[in-house]
């Protein structure tokens, strides 16, 4: 009954939620802030300047615009290096099948990411053609768990958002598809999304027809 399926991005179709969460680590512990994979869980989907203000809201002094901006980029700059080397191995299994299902079945496709390095992603990836519609992370004014960026899609797309369903590996990111009124697939722990309508543990698990 769907006629659109909107992916995220990190976490989802590759592991680059790993990659964030080292480079937030290393800062956050610079900066004598303790952080784990709990901690951690809070900052998916949250974007670049959100999860400083979490991490920076931990440590002991406070910090000026500009040193946050700077803290930012670094962090910005050992993310990138991480995901240099990327290429389509590292898609998640099940991925590339479950992009194909969606364009077999007739189904529009999006991606809504809040990460500024989605386009990069993508194009390592080798898959941003499987995409009819990629919101651009700068044009976004609010991050995940606002619905904009999903409703940003589902406009775009052409497809009321009653008709789509998401799919998210976040807390926030399955918050931003239920308030944008649309289905909720999560990926991952359903103890974590228990926002989501449906969890399963990975994309190879992606079966369209069982969703409704
Ligand atoms: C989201 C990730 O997709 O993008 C977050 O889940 C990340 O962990 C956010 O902070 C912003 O990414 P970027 O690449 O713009 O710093
Ligand atoms: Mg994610």
């Amino acid at each position: 009954r769907f006629k659109a399926v909107i992916f995220d991005l990190d976490g989802v179709i590759t592991d680059t939620a790993h990659y964030h969460y080292l480079a937030w680590k290393r800062l956050a512990e610079a900066e004598g802030v303790h952080f784990d994979e709990a901690f951690n869980e809070q900052l998916k989907g949250i974007d670049r300047m959100g999860s400083l203000d979490l991490i920076l809201a931990g440590a002991k002094r406070t910090y000026s615009d500009a040193g946050k901006l700077a803290l930012a980029d670094a962090k910005n700059r050992h993310y990138q290096e991480l995901i240099a080397t990327m290429s389509a191995a590292d898609l998640l299994p099940g991925a590339v099948d479950a992009l194909a299902a969606v364009r077999v079945a007739g189904l529009r496709i999006g991606l809504a990411s809040v990460s500024k390095n989605a386009f990069t992603v993508l194009e390592r990836l080798g898959i941003r053609d499987r995409f009819d519609y990629v919101v651009d992370a700068a044009l976004i004014a609010n991050s995940k768990p606002h619905p904009e960026i999903f409703l940003t899609a589902a406009r775009e797309l052409g497809v009321d958002p009653a008709d789509c369903l998401g799919v998210e590996d976040a807390v926030a990111g399955v918050a931003s598809i239920k308030s944008a009124g649309m289905w909720a697939l999560g990926i991952g722990n359903p103890d974590v999304l228990t926002r989501a309508d449906r969890v399963i543990p990975a994309l190879d698990r992606f079966k369209l027809e069982d969703y409704q």
